[in-house]
């Protein structure tokens, strides 16, 4: 790492989200969210759709800076408020501070740039770097991220790579000027089932050799035991559960955590249990706890927002444990 990044990690730690509330118009798309990881660490993001979790990664990337989205709380990237920073300084912390990696590299690779392109971008506008040494450095990432005959690669439009060369040019691009924090939303749902344990082994892999943090979205709650130290269980924009990984996903508390493992194929359920109901509408959603219309357990308690309780290592939200 240069001793201008490490300055500007500041020894902060990577992410610091502190009831962080996210509102499109009159609706909170993310309601009093709060976690922290820290330096080095994995975090899981799960929850069936539209429960948050892309809203919350791209706010970490300073994506949802805009008009129209109002944003309280803090949400604090290597110590620095990405949510009320300006879009000048946001652009010298992507890439340096923070990094994304997302689902479907075809779409976020622009067809008209080759991969020496696009690897050259945060090099030259973050390091400076001069055309010799973005192809050096160039070559070396794409050694870095496993692609074979790189030379001749660096040559290549997207639409020459396979899906999974595509995702790997991707987690180069993402880690080139070595953020401490990446952010992979969904980051090998769009890949071939054969070639995505190579993707995540690969990402967690580059990811440890930086030292950095990474945030991953899920869907896959085995694999989130396998790659996250710790993981935040989001239901309709709110977190009703976070811990260690294995904590909450082999004994959880929260009775919508409990359902998510009874309806999860991955963990080999001999009869697949559904969560019975479905999400409320975000501009319908109820006054206190959001999963209490589909939850077993609700009583007349519930109509008041739960509070996080510390049980052991895990934070749980929810009045009937
Ligand atoms: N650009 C947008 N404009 C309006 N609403 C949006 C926008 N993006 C997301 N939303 C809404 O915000 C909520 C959270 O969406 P988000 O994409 O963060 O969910 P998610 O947990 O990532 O879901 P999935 O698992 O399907 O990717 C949803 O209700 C969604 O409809
Ligand atoms: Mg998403």
């Amino acid at each position: 790492m240069q001793a201008s990044q490490q300055q500007a990690a500041g020894g902060a730690v990577p992410l610091h989200v502190e009831q962080f509330t996210l509102r499109r118009g009159p609706v909170a798309v993310l309601d009093a969210v709060s976690l922290t990881l820290a330096e080095g660490q994995t975090l899981a993001l799960i929850g069936e759709s539209g429960a948050g979790k892309s809203t919350l990664a791209f706010a970490a990337m300073g994506l949802l800076n805009e008009p129209g989205v109002a944003m309280e709380g803090a949400l604090r990237v290597c110590g620095d408020d990405v949510a009320h920073a300006a879009e000048k300084q946001l652009r010298r912390w992507r890439g340096t501070r923070m990094g994304l990696i997302f689902q479907d590299a075809s779409a976020a690779l622009n067809p008209c740039f080759t991969v020496l392109d696009h690897l050259s971008e945060p090099l030259r506008r973050h390091r400076g770097y001069s055309r010799a040494q973005c192809r050096e450095r160039a070559l070396a990432l794409l050694e870095s991220v496993g692609i074979a005959d790189p030379q001749a690669r660096l040559k290549a439009y997207p639409h020459e790579l396979s899906g999974g060369m595509q995702q790997r040019v991707m987690i180069a691009i993402a880690l080139a000027c070595e953020p401490r924090l990446l952010l992979a939303d969904e980051p090998t749902s769009a890949l071939d089932v054969t070639i995505q344990a190579q993707i995540m082994a690969l990402i967690l892999e580059r990811v440890h050799a930086l030292g950095a943090s990474a945030v991953f979205v899920l869907h896959d709650l085995a694999l989130a035991t396998q790659v996250a130290d710790r993981v935040a269980v989001m239901y309709a924009g709110q977190i009703v559960e976070e811990g260690p990984a294995k904590e909450v996903l082999n004994h959880p508390r929260h009775p919508y955590t409990q359902g998510l493992r009874a309806s999860a194929v991955e963990f080999g359920a001999e009869r697949l249990q559904p969560i019975a109901g479905v999400v409320p509408a975000l501009s319908n959603m109820p006054q206190g706890c959001r999963f209490a219309p589909r939850c077993p357990r609700a009583t007349a308690q519930c109509g008041e927002r739960p509070q996080p309780r510390t049980m052991g290592a895990v934070k749980v939200a929810c009045w009937n444990l």
